[in-house]
């Protein structure tokens, strides 16, 4: 149940800022940074500022609900930070609380499902993609859904992998056990015919290697975080909420509950200076 006293969020200041508001980013824990570094490639003039909740990760096993209210409150932390746009960089949360989030909040809102699911409709060849991710986010069918609406004969064959995840976030990115269970995870769609295959989970672009060693050269790998860099630029242009020119952007980290070994392993496999680490709590999230 959506809680009744979460009824519209808006910006925390009501006062003009001097300061320049930062793009929110929020992901279930350390994986949307794949998102927040492929944002500041493309965009090395906005502030950034991205919280990961890892006093509740994972999503990825838990119902709609939760992973609703689990967003809104995420949400409700960035806009006490004066975020413009909020960029869900969690593909389980894109796929199951993006509608909630778009009902209550007054600035734009961005998640990976629809930028990755038109990146794939691209990229096929085909016509049959691949699409991985969490359990929550296969069987929520947004990626189907997303495909779908911008080519409804494409087909797609999905499959949840529960055991990525914490594969990645123990670091075994070049492993023989990760090997084994990619290929597992991975037989039937490539035996399918898939020709693309979108990482519908923000993890996965850091398995690119161990996943693209199984699938082979003719099956393209979608990763959704550089796609919803270019959907976030593109919505900045199309608001006028692009940082002033010339101006510098930073990157500013916040946590749910104290970082652990994930966070270098995101820090070294994405060239990524965190540097100090915020904490903040869901704990009596001030909403308006
Ligand atoms: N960030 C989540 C996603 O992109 C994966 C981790 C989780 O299960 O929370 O789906």
């Amino acid at each position: 149940m959506p809680n009744a006293n979460l009824k519209r969020i808006s910006r925390a200041s009501k006062k003009p800022s001097t300061k320049t508001p930062p793009i929110g980013v929020f992901d279930s824990g350390i994986g949307g940074l794949t998102v927040a570094s492929a944002m500041r490639d493309l965009l090395p003039g906005e502030n950034i500022f991205y919280i990961g909740d890892t006093a509740r990760v994972p999503y990825g096993g838990k119902s709609q609900d939760t992973i609703e209210r689990y967003s809104v409150e995420i949400t409700g932390l960035l806009l006490a930070e004066d975020a413009k746009m909020i960029v869900v960089a969690c593909n389980t949360a894109s796929a199951l609380a993006i509608p909630r989030l778009e009902e209550i909040l007054r600035v734009p809102v961005v998640g990976v499902i629809e930028p990755g699911a038109r990146a794939a409709v691209t990229a096929t060849r085909n016509g049959h993609i691949g699409v991985i991710g969490t359990r929550a986010t296969i069987y929520s069918r947004a990626y189907e859904r997303a495909i779908h609406a911008l080519d409804p004969d494409v087909r797609v064959t999905s499959q949840a992998c529960p055991m990525l995840v914490p594969l990645i976030e123990e670091g075994w990115l070049d492993d023989a056990i990760t090997d084994q269970i990619v290929r597992r995870y991975l037989e039937k769609l490539v035996r399918d015919g898939i020709d693309t295959l979108v990482l519908g989970c923000t993890h996965y672009p850091l398995l690119a290697d161990a996943i693209a060693k199984f699938a082979g050269p003719e099956i393209r790998l979608v990763d959704s975080a550089k796609n919803c860099a270019l959907a976030v630029q593109k919505l900045l242009a199309k608001e006028k909420l692009a940082a002033p020119k010339n101006h510098l952007g930073k990157l500013e980290i916040a946590l749910t509950d104290k970082p652990d070994g994930f966070l270098r392993v995101a820090e070294n496999a994405l060239g990524l200076q965190a540097g100090d680490i915020q904490l903040r709590s869901v704990q009596g999230v001030a909403v308006s």
